[in-house]
Parts: structure tokens; sequence; C-alpha cells
């Protein structure tokens, strides 16, 4: 099992010196748990991949204490310097060319890399204790649940780990919307917090949404594998504006989004948050999940898929039918 540390300032210098010893460690954001290692160093991002066991053509996101450190590893521009001032530290990773100055296996052979300034106080305690660029992907095996608390990194990869930096549980709860701006247009890869229309706002012309409209190939959008973000127990995904809750077997977990407590069947129901606070059904989703995957009495889960518009509406609903692909 992995230490888990509060976050002391000797558990911060203890963690640094880790780091530039090529350790890696999973750390806090406000999205979810990490697991860093220092950027410029293969074999701490070789590490990374290992304990994940994420395929080489992965590339990861490089995590930034200051956007000085950002305009060292990638080429800045203009429209950067706007989204950086509006959202970081905040859930929002760049994509822009990079400079060279980080480990080959980041980019996996991409000239692009991705940037973001996490907002948790822990990980930027450590960002500027390391001095390093911190390059970390989701704290979670490959194409698993990403986790929203130590505890859950611990049920994970507790094995597989030396130390934890338990800033308990994410404050946002879904991975950071990825915006691309190497393109003539600017494009955002992954849905997040943050939508298009707020990145919009600040950059004064349209951001497409390149996860659902054909602009991305295949080849360069995140979570390039069929399914991810999946329990190992089969998922099913309810539309409860279109029809009643299915009919739940024994033994089935019914996770709730919008819809007041009490699903009918034999199931149990268990309660994510309200449709009119969707960051609170963000916060506990995963978890929720987690919960049932490891439960050994819930044979299979059904989700509700959350109601009404907006952008971490849009960020849960394509993690969930992305878990779901699998099944
Ligand atoms: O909120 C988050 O972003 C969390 C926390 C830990 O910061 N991190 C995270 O990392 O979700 P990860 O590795 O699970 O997902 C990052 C995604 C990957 O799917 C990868 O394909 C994409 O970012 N990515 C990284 N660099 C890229 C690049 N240069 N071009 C396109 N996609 C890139
Ligand atoms: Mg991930």
């Amino acid at each position: 099992m992995a230490t888990l540390l509060p976050g002391e300032p000797e558990d911060i210098r203890l963690l640094a010196e880790w780091l530039h010893a090529d350790g890696v460690v999973a750390v806090p954001t406000e999205t979810v748990y990490g697991l860093a290692g220092n950027a410029r160093s293969s074999d701490a991002c070789r590490k990374i991949f290992r304990v994940k066991g994420r395929p080489y053509w992965d590339p990861l996101i490089v995590h930034v204490g200051s956007q000085q450190m950002a305009e060292e590893i990638v080429e800045w521009n203009e429209e950067a310097q706007r989204l950086a001032q509006a959202f970081w530290p905040g859930p929002l990773t760049l994509i822009l060319q990079g400079r060279g100055l980080v480990a080959q296996e980041v980019t996996a052979g991409h000239t692009t890399v991705a940037v973001r300034m996490p907002d948790h106080p822990l990980f930027l305690a450590l960002l500027e204790k390391s001095g390093l660029p911190l390059a970390a992907p989701s704290a979670n095996p490959f194409g698993y649940l990403s986790p929203t608390c130590a505890e859950d990194v611990q049920r994970t990869l507790g094995d597989r780990l030396e130390y934890i930096l338990d800033g308990g549980p994410c404050r946002v709860g879904v991975e950071s919307t990825i915006v691309d701006l190497s393109r003539a247009d600017p494009v955002i890869l992954r849905p997040g917090a943050l939508g298009a229309e707020a990145l919009s706002k600040v950059l004064s012309r349209p951001v497409l949404n390149g996860w659902n409209e054909a602009v991305v190939e295949r080849s360069q959008a995140p979570g390039l594998a069929a399914w991810h973000y999946s329990p190992v127990k089969p998922l099913r995904l309810w539309d409860s504006t279109r029809e009643p809750i299915p009919p739940c077997q024994e033994g089935e977990r019914v996770l709730l989004t919008a819809t007041p407590m009490g699903g009918e069947g034999k199931g149990t129901s268990l309660f994510t948050g309200l449709q009119s606070d969707i960051q609170q059904v963000a916060r506990n989703l995963y978890h929720a999940l987690l919960e049932a995957d490891c439960d050994p009495d819930c044979k299979s889960i059904v989700v509700e898929l959350p109601v009404g518009n907006g952008a971490l509406q849009d960020a849960l609903i394509q993690r969930l039918k992305k878990a779901a692909a699998r099944y």
C-alpha cells in the first residue's frame, strides 16, 4: 500500500526530492487525482506509463506552477495568454507547439505539448518546491475510472505506488477541458467544466466542439481507445427524458443524476446529485461508480444520463458514453 501524506511542509520537501530522483507520486488536483513525474525525465515518464499500464502512443499533460514555466515549454501566443489569464489556475489544458524541452515520452511523437496549471494548493506547493514541470495523467489504471479522492487512488493503484499526496476530495470531479490552440481555429478535444461558450467569450471568436463534430481526426483526439473511464462491471445508460426507469435486476446498482431518489425494482438506487446542482453530480459520479464497481454485491450498474444543457453535462455525458462503449 502507498503512504498517504497530508501535505505538511516536510511532506512537500520529501516529495520534491522524490520527484528529482525520478520517482512518481499521486497528487490532488481540482479535477481528478494525477500521477506525477518530472516531465523532463524519460525515466520518470516511463514509470508513469508503466504504473498506469498506459500505451506509449497516448501523450501526457504537463502541469506547471507558473505561466512562465508554460512559456518555457510551449510556443506561447496571444490566445494562450488570454485563456490562461481568465482560467488558470483551473480546469483548462492548452495544446500548443512544443519547444523540445520535455521528454519525448510526454508527447508520444506529437510536435505539440499539452500544458495546464492546476488549481490545488498542495499540487501548486509541490510544483513550486520542486521547480519541475510535472507530467501527470489521471491516476487510474489505463481505461479505468479516474480517482477523485486519495482513497480511490489507494484502491486502484496503491500497490504500485510509494506515496499519495492527500488533498481531500476533488472540487470539480471531471478531467480538464482540453483546447487545441495549435490549429487555425481553436478546437475543444475533450469537454470539461469550461465549455466552448466560456472560451469563445474570452477569445472573441468561435471555439469548436471537436469531440462531437467531425473536425478532429481520430488520431488526434484524446482518449483514443474505443472505450475509456469504464468500470469493470457491465454499465448501462438510462436517458430519463426518453424512457421510464428500466426495470432493475437483483444486484443492479442505479446511479441517479436527475430523477429524485426512489428508483424502482430490486436494484439499489444511489444518489449522485440533483439536476439543479450539476457540480454536485460531477463531484460524486466517479466515486459512486467506483464504489459500485468494488462492491461484491453489485453485479451491474445503470447510470441516469445528466439532464440539461451546459459544459459539465456535456462532459459527463461524453465520459459516460465512452465508459459504456465497452459493453
Ligand atoms: O484534469 C486533467 O486533465 C487530469 C489532471 C490530472 O490534470 N489529467 C488528465 O490526464 O486527464 P490524462 O492523461 O488522463 O488525459 C489527458 C489527455 C489524453 O487523452 C491525451 O491523449 C491528451 O490529453 N493529450 C495530451 N497531450 C496531447 C497533445 N499534444 N495533443 C492531443 N492530445 C493530447
Ligand atoms: Mg485519464
